[in-house]
């Protein structure tokens, strides 16, 4: 009998094996340092009763049909001529070097290795590897297998759309499987790999949740199951059939585990710190996130210089830092029917080239950025005339926003695409790829993954100073695997700030503010046709990568003053915003959307509290502020006492001035804001005496 034990942050995890795969015997609060792992692992050990073998099935990091277990293997393969085997591993050795500890099994030929690690930002990575001595075919192969509480009553997933993306589902555990598949080809806006398994009581400030994330941009699939005997388990791992071809060597990508003692914030704070101080390179940490402008709900495929150089002059005086040109420059792309692939400037459009708008640009203090879609093509284009064989499945395929995919497990394709992207950053001062993937792809291949994988790490061996943008329609790619290559996520390609609200808050759960692009949109909304008022627009953005997305010609003398305003505001705190952590508040008026950034040490925070609606509530309800000193005292006062409405008229201390409380007061007692109207966001500053 062996006993393993890794520690991250606040969780332990303990493992075992009695000769046969390692299991997981605990996984939860971290233990004191004398646990005795033998007593650990003999009391995880459960009775049987009737209708049961003699011998309960052990869930381990791979469970293993040959051993009759109860519910879903972690690993199915097949001989390269299709015969099914189901290997019954023996336990051979372990690894372990500093935080990682690999736990190697062999059998019939294959070496199964789990590859476990603890990361200083408290999380454990968790990967599993499979070699054989000779090629065979893998249905399905699971990241190492966890075990799930018994304690909770649901699991929370994340679902979405496109303009409505990280929407929040409550599913109860029942008996049998929860199944989610995510076979687009992207990580995607239908299935995000993220799962959160609260236990009963946990809100976002306290009790007990664990969560999981498959960091792979390919799509995955997920199974959460209770088995007959009452166990619960998780597997991650590709789509079935995403192995496409006969191998000696697979892997599963990396399976991010985190488990939380303070609520879900525990699971946010993890994540946030993970995906910014482990997960993304930054080309340079230090450089404050520059506001942006981007383009594309300004003029859509109209470029023209004098208009675009309008536009950089109003961006700039309204506090942009970098202006981001979008689709519509290559090729002749007059709208969204041609020219993927063909990655030369569009003469028509621009004669002498981007460089007159990026010395223009930069002449106003911005540096400038480009969009691409790289992995693309759309059938009219010279691209696809001289290589139709380039494209990614079958002939007769249906497109997609009037484009294909290209097949990225070609060298040849990569090579392409690499030369014609890094032509364009070699020959022009950019500092910014907007990277976009518009369709779904129309088969489920990890090499096509692996493939994309490569052309960023090239170009950004070869650009090194270059940030990268991961767009896919909105919020179609955001996972740990891209943002190991990107530097930001586009959430979403909806900017109307009632929607935005609430996406920012529950991406909060995953992601931090530093990656969560946010732009302030036009009066209307592009894609709702709401109107909102700027202040409300202006302060949903500055919760997270703060910048304008509108035509600022159009803007009013009062918004653009406004905007100015909250322009000023960010970049004054986003230094310390970037470095601190976003924590989602328990509102008790489902009308207001809460969350605090608190810095790092705790020194100072901001609260964002958005009324997203009219309220049934007279008065506004307490606001529990949390993550505080409780005897630390706080001076807090309200940044945007202005946006109140004429029907606030009653002596609210915040309208009034800063008031003093100790941290224990916040958050027992909470603050009570003034009553507001729909689209206000109330913005309250603290900071420690
Ligand atoms: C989809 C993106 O999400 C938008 O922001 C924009 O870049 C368009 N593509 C351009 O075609």
């Amino acid at each position: 009998m062996r006993q393993w034990r890794m520690d991250a942050g606040g969780q332990t995890l303990a493992l075992t094996s009695d000769g046969g795969l390692p299991a997981v015997v605990y996984w939860g609060a971290r233990l004191p340092e004398g646990e005795d792992l033998a007593q650990l692992v003999a009391a995880a050990r459960q009775d049987l009763t009737g209708g049961m073998i003699d011998q309960l099935p052990a869930l381990t990091l791979t469970p293993e049909a040959g051993r009759a277990f109860p519910g879903q293997p972690g690993l199915m393969v097949a001989e390269a001529d299709g015969t099914p085997f189901q290997p019954q591993f023996t336990f051979d050795r372990a690894e372990q070097s500093g935080t990682q500890l690999s736990l190697i099994s062999c059998a019939e030929g294959l070496t199964l290795t789990h590859h476990l690690t603890a990361h200083t930002t408290g999380v454990f990575t968790l990967q599993t590897v499979l070699e054989a001595d000779r090629d065979i075919r893998l249905h399905w192969l699971a990241a190492p297998v966890l075990p799930a509480s018994q304690l909770a009553d649901h699991m929370v997933d994340v679902h979405g759309r496109w303009v409505r993306e990280f929407h929040l589902n409550r599913v109860s555990w029942t008996p049998g499987i929860r199944l989610r598949e995510s076979r687009t080809g992207r990580s995607g806006q239908e299935h995000p790999p993220y799962l959160i398994l609260p236990e009963a009581g946990c809100t976002n400030t306290q009790g007990t949740a664990f969560a999981l994330h498959y960091a792979w941009s390919g799509g995955h699939r997920m199974v959460a199951e209770e088995l007959p005997d009452g166990r619960r388990q998780v597997q991650f791992g590709a789509p079935v059939g995403a192995q496409t071809k006969p191998s000696r060597r697979f892997a599963s990508a990396e399976l991010v585990a985190i488990w939380s003692g303070t609520g879900l914030n525990g699971i946010a704070t993890a994540f946030q710190h993970d995906i910014r101080d482990r997960v993304i390179t930054w080309p340079n940490p230090a450089r404050p996130r520059p506001v942006h402008y981007n383009c594309w709900e300004a003029i859509y495929f109209d470029h023209s210089l004098a208009d675009l150089s309008d536009i950089a002059d109003h961006a700039a005086a309204l506090g942009a830092e970098r202006f981001v040109l979008d689709d519509g420059w290559f090729g002749r792309r007059d709208d969204d029917t041609s020219s993927l692939g063909d990655w030369g400037i569009d003469r028509r459009k621009w004669p002498d080239g981007l460089q007159p708008l990026i010395a223009h640009v930069q002449s106003l203090g911005m540096t400038f950025g480009l969009w691409f879609e790289p992995e693309m093509v759309n059938p009219d284009s010279d691209l696809y005339r001289a290589h139709p064989d380039w494209v990614l499945g079958p002939a007769d395929q249906v497109t997609g926003r009037n484009q294909l995919v290209l097949d990225l497990s070609r060298a040849e394709v990569r090579d392409y695409l690499f030369k014609a992207v890094s032509a364009i950053l070699s020959a022009h001062d950019i500092d910014y790829i907007k990277w976009d993937h518009n369709r779904l792809l129309p088969v489920v291949d990890v090499a096509q993954t692996h493939g994309a994988y490569d052309l960023f790490d090239r170009l950004r061996a070869a650009h090194p100073g270059v940030e990268i943008e991961s767009c896919a329609s909105g919020g179609g790619r955001i996972d740990g695997g891209i943002l190991a290559r990107t530097h930001r996520v586009w959430l979403s390609d909806c900017i109307d700030a009632h929607e935005r609200l609430r996406m920012q808050h529950d991406a909060a759960l995953f992601l931090p503010s530093c990656v969560t692009g946010s732009h302030v949109g036009a009066l209307h909304s592009h894609t709702t046709g709401r109107a909102l008022p700027m202040a409300f627009r202006a302060w949903v953005a500055a919760q997270r990568h703060f910048g304008f997305e509108m035509d600022p010609r159009k803007i009013s003398d009062a918004d653009a003053a406004i905007l100015r305003d909250v322009t000023a505001w960010y970049k004054a705190n986003r230094d310390w915003m970037v470095a601190g952590t976003i924590l989602r508040l328990d509102s008790a008026d489902p009308t207001v959307t809460a969350e605090m950034q608190l810095a790092e040490g705790g020194a100072r925070f901001v609260v964002f509290a958005g009324q997203n609606a009219q309220t049934v509530q007279t008065l506004p309800r307490p606001l529990r502020l949390t993550g505080l000193d409780p005897a630390a005292r706080y001076r807090i006062s309200l940044r945007n006492g202005a946006d109140r409405p004429p029907q606030s008229r009653g002596p609210n201390a915040l309208k009034d001035g800063p008031l003093t409380l100790t941290g224990r007061a916040l958050m027992a007692q909470g603050i009570l804001l003034p009553v507001a109207w729909p689209a206000t966001m109330w913005v309250v500053e603290g900071e420690r005496l």
